[in-house]
């Protein structure tokens, strides 16, 4: 996290830069729903880059996947989402909102620094817990709720051209399944043997009624998934494996490792070996960025069971036959962007004594990697020309308006980590001052050096 991050500051911030905004706000916003701007779309499209980058480019015997949203609704009994991917919801009998009782005795625990964890607690000890400690509506202030009952989270929707040929189907909840329908199509079409991963990066939607922390929880957000097929024997390696390179790329984009840390998950489910979260120091507390879960071989034989399809793999060298398990990473892209946010948030104050807002991203993930700044108007045929230049090579922002410290003050809040000045000395030799973001430093350089210089910080 960076220095004096508060997610308030995030929020105005990402509003007042075009990084993120409320959805459908002109209309009073929609909950847990937030729109990206032209700063905000640049920089998650970049994380989504970099993780495709490292997940499946340089990942041998990974296959990318574009699966649809929509799916037959079948899968989704295979995955036992229809009949188990709920949460513990009650209502307040006072004011009448909805909670999630899980939830409220996180908070709860959190601010008492108890030792609870709701996940392994039935519906009854959690009703029990939050009356015996009279944990109270976060609207109302009171203590009065409904029995707790487990809501079904996956969006409906139907298909059918009348009314009484409707079907009902989901929004996916989860892109993963789009990976495991595929297994057979993927192992045929790309000759894939195993050990082989399968990624998919697409929205994924959830009926979530918590506040989401801003982009934390929404009800539409992305994933980026992958799922590894391999021998059973070779499960364990192979979860670790995945640990390490889910930690990894989160080094390689710019977290510092003190902000980061392995989770156990305390409960899990029956088909699961292992399974741990990584995660993050937000402004709120340690919580989930991500997942890692060696799920055995629990996916592929449900797929078989409800589809009818056999998924037993034949071993090319030993012919033998199973069915191979399955180790998933996945990442919310939202969730990676608000992380990336925070941690990239920091408050300096100069040797002048003025103070800026300076969001230290890497320049792989920022949104602009290059403002073109002439310090005078009369200037700007010249930093024109060196904008179109640039610009063939890499993102970049021309500005022409306000003092030369404002401008340099809007690009340190939106992270663009190279600000170049037009002077009239440009003109003579064809030399502009490269200013770095983070050390404030200026190099004067040519624009062949410049290029080569950027494109060797991003690549
Ligand atoms: N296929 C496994 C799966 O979906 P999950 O733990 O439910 O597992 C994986 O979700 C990741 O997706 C989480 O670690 C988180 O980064 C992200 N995620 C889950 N629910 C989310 C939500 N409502 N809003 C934003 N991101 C979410």
């Amino acid at each position: 996290m960076g220095k004096n991050v508060t997610m308030d500051k995030i929020v105005n911030l990402c509003k007042g830069r075009g990084i993120i905004f409320a959805g459908s706000e002109i209309y009073g916003g929609m909950g847990n729903t937030w729109d990206y701007g032209p700063i905000g779309h640049e920089i998650k499209s970049n994380i989504k880059k970099q993780w495709w980058k490292t997940f499946v480019y340089q990942n041998r015997n990974t296959f990318g996947v574009d699966a649809a949203i929509l799916m037959n609704p079948r899968v989704w009994e295979a995955s036992g989402h229809t009949a188990s991917f709920s949460d513990p919801k009650m209502d307040c009998k006072e004011c009448k909102t909805r909670h999630r009782a899980d939830n409220l005795i996180e908070d709860y625990a959190k601010k008492k620094g108890l030792d609870v964890n709701p996940d392994t607690m039935t519906d009854e000890q959690m009703s029990e817990f939050i009356s015996e400690n009279q944990i109270k509506c976060p609207i109302c202030g009171k203590c009065n709720f409904t029995a707790i009952r487990q809501f079904n989270m996956m969006f409906e929707t139907s298909r059918g051209v009348t009314e009484e040929n409707q079907n009902k189907i989901y929004l996916r909840p989860e892109t993963a399944q789009g990976e495991f329908v595929n297994f057979l199509n993927i192992q045929r079409s790309m000759r894939a043997k195993v050990p082989f991963g399968i990624a998919q990066i697409g929205k994924a939607f959830r009926n979530e009624i918590t506040p989401g922390n801003f982009i934390f929880r929404t009800i539409e957000f992305e994933q980026m998934e992958h799922q590894l097929f391999c021998r059973e024997d070779e499960s364990g390696k192979f979860y670790d494996l995945y640990k390490q390179k889910a930690w990894d790329f989160l080094i390689s984009i710019g977290f510092d490792e003190n902000n980061l840390r392995f989770k156990d998950h305390d409960k899990l489910a029956h088909y699961a070996k292992s399974a741990c979260d990584i995660q993050y120091l937000y402004p709120f507390g340690f919580s989930e960025l991500n997942g890692i879960h060696n799920r055995g071989d629990h996916d592929l034989s449900r797929h078989e069971e409800f589809s009818g399809k056999s998924m037993l793999y034949v071993d090319p060298i030993t012919n033998e036959k199973f069915i191979p398990n399955v180790v998933e990473y996945s990442i919310g892209a939202d969730r990676l962007m608000l992380a990336v946010l925070c941690e990239a948030y920091n408050e300096e104050v100069l040797e002048n004594g003025e103070s800026r807002v300076v969001m230290k991203l890497s320049p792989k993930l920022s949104a602009y990697k290059v403002a073109v700044l002439p310090l005078q108007k009369n200037l700007s045929e010249k930093a024109n020309e060196i904008y179109s230049q640039l610009s063939s090579h890499f993102y970049c922002d021309y500005d022409e308006a306000g003092s030369i410290g404002k401008r340099y003050r809007r690009h340190d809040e939106i992270g663009t980590p190279y600000c170049i000045t037009i002077d009239f000395d440009t003109l003579e030799d064809g030399t502009v001052t490269l200013r770095d973001r983070d050390t404030m430093e200026q190099v004067r350089m040519t624009i062949d050096e410049v290029i080569s210089f950027v494109s060797g910080k991003i690549s």
